[in-house]
């Protein structure tokens, strides 16, 4: 995993990418650093793991799979609400967060102080197969919970906001929050996660324009009703 295969990846990227899949590979074409020099054993429910889940074939990047899991969960379901879910997340989309935390275009404060060191030195190579891996498992289904918010919260994600010119967010993400390609699943992610990435979406400390122009239209009631609605889902 070590070895760098730019070219290679080049065309693959480049034979199917949108433009700004493109971008985020142009500002990669960086000198690839070794892999992450990490100790830590595999332990034997984690061999087992990777045994039935060939995705991860590389012993390193398994390894290195076991340090994302101590915040991101076994099999990708995270136990912390600080710490997103994810299993069953779409592969492009994981694909471009983790080079977005290499090349740090994605600056909102947590993923600075998490998540810039641990991308850090992910070649291409690995991020392709842990994306993979991940978004190969199954996703957290969300609990339907009684809360007030969640009808408020249906009704912006089927809908919109017609008075501040938000979209209807099932028109991008999907009808049942499964997200494709770039565009995230959001169904069964933590409350509190979606609400801090609609918030820095507004605020631009996380730049995205497509969500910028959503999010900025939200108040902070809506922010918290549609994500307990995407959370119970
Ligand atoms: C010390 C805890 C920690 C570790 C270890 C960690 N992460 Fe993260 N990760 C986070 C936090 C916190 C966020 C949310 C960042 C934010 O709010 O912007 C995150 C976000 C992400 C996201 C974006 C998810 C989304 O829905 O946008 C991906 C992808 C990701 N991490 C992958 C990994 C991978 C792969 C590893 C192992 C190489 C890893 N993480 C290790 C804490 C961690
Ligand atoms: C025009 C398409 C579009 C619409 C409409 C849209 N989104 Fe998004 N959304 C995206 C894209 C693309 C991303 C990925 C941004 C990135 O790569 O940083 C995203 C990312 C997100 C994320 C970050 C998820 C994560 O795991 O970090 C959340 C939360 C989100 N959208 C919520 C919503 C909500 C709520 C609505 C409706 C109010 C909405 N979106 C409407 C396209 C859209």
């Amino acid at each position: 995993m070590t070895k760098t295969t730019l070219c290679h990846e080049s065309t693959i990227f480049l034979s199917s990418a949108s433009p700004s899949v493109l971008v985020y590979v142009l500002r990669g074409l960086r000198v690839i650093l070794p892999a992450l020099a990490l100790s830590v054993p595999i332990g034997a429910a984690h061999a087992d793991r990777t045994e039935t889940r060939t995705a991860i074939t590389d012993e390193a990047l398994a390894e290195t799979e076991h340090v994302c899991s101590a915040c991101h969960g076994t099999e990708g379901q995270s136990v912390s609400p600080l710490f997103p879910h994810l299993a069953g997340q779409q592969k492009e989309y994981l694909t471009n967060q983790l080079k977005g935390f290499r090349d740090h275009s994605r600056a909102d404060r947590p993923a600075h102080t998490y998540m810039w060191g641990m991308a850090a030195h992910l070649s291409n190579e690995a991020i392709d197969q842990l994306a993979g891996w991940y978004a190969a498992l199954p996703p957290v289904t969300g609990k339907p919970e009684a809360v007030p918010e969640i009808e408020a919260g249906k009704k912006i994600f089927t809908e919109g906001v017609a008075a501040t010119n938000v979209p209807a967010c099932g028109t991008c993400h999907g009808e049942s929050a499964e997200g494709m390609g770039e565009i995230p699943r959001l169904a069964g992610q933590h409350r509190s996660y979606l609400e801090t990435q609609l918030t820095a979406f507004a605020s631009r400390d996380r730049d995205n324009p497509i969500m910028h122009e959503t999010a900025e239209g939200l108040t902070p009631e809506q922010i918290a009703s549609v994500a307990a609605y995407l959370a119970a889902r």
